[in-house]
């Protein structure tokens, strides 16, 4: 199982719709995901229809008062398993950051579960802030995804989060934490400032940089007010084909560089 954060410090980028459609699309591609959500705000947990209170999330997890299985659940979505969040989630950033291990006592739970082969990818939604979650994630990740907005404040938080990652790496807590990919969201190919933008990044970062763009699209934004993935609101629009063809190029850049199914 590799985990997998979708990480960027700022808010409303596109962390969450992707987080979502990543792993569904995964699963159509053949590969068994559980979904974290990670974000007191439960925005992944409520746009795939679920609701949850704190004892469901991996708040009990973290404080060390149950194993990390007892809190997957199945979903509806064939091989997509969830720990849902809860605004009581937030309380775990007071209660962990009084403790010396809060950095990396995901990573243990995570690494716990790597032996048992559930899942291909473990794909985990991290909230719009650097707090005790964020870099808990960070720090349990195997890679890491940026979805960045095409506006050109999306490069300064580029700078920012490319930053904290080296500090993760240097902190000791994940000297192999891996840029997996940036994802460019909610392109607008008729302004010549995503275009700009898109430049930008694929100049400093030519081989992070998905050749898959998504699509500002209203049926990606309408998605999680009906519960529902984006193939399952919208099978054939240019976000589902969008989503797709992300995880396909996910996918294949790991064919290209190693085993599909690496044990760790
Ligand atoms: N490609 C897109 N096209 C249109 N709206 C989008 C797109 N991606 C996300 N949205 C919408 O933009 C808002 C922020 O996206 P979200 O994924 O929640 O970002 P984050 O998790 O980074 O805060 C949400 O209302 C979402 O539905
Ligand atoms: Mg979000």
């Amino acid at each position: 199982m590799k985990v997998i954060a979708i990480g960027n410090q700022k808010g409303g980028v596109g962390k969450t719709t992707t987080a979502i459609n990543l792993a569904a699309a995964l699963t159509m591609l053949g590969q068994r995901v559980l979904l974290i959500d990670l974000d007191p705000q439960a925005n992944t947990t409520s746009g795939i229809g679920l609701e949850a209170e704190g004892n469901d999330t991996l708040y009990p997890v973290l404080l060390g008062h149950c194993d990390i299985r007892e809190k997957i659940q199945v979903s509806r979505i064939p091989n997509l398993s969830i720990i849902p969040s809860a605004m009581d989630l937030a309380g775990v950033e007071i209660e962990m950051a009084r403790s010396d291990d809060h950095l990396t006592r995901l990573r243990g739970f995570l690494q716990g579960l790597k032996p048992n082969d559930l899942f291909e990818f473990c794909v985990v939604d991290t909230p719009p802030s650097l707090g005790v979650l964020m870099t808990s994630a960070l720090a349990a990740a195997d890679e890491v995804i940026i979805p960045l907005q095409c506006e050109w404040f999306g490069l300064e938080g580029l700078a920012k989060i490319v930053h904290v990652l080296e500090q993760i790496r240097e902190s000791g807590a994940n000297p192999d934490l891996k840029l997996e990919g940036i994802v460019m969201t909610m392109y607008d190919a008729r302004t010549n400032l995503a275009r700009q933008v898109v430049e930008e990044v694929s100049t400093y970062f030519p081989n992070e940089m998905y050749k898959t763009f998504i699509p500002r699209s209203i049926k990606l934004g309408e998605a999680p007010s009906h519960g529902k993935t984006i193939f399952e609101h919208d099978p054939s629009g240019n976000g589902s084909h969008a989503y797709l063809a992300m995880a396909e190029e996910f996918l294949s850049r790991r064919a290209a560089t190693g085993p599909l199914l690496a044990s760790s």
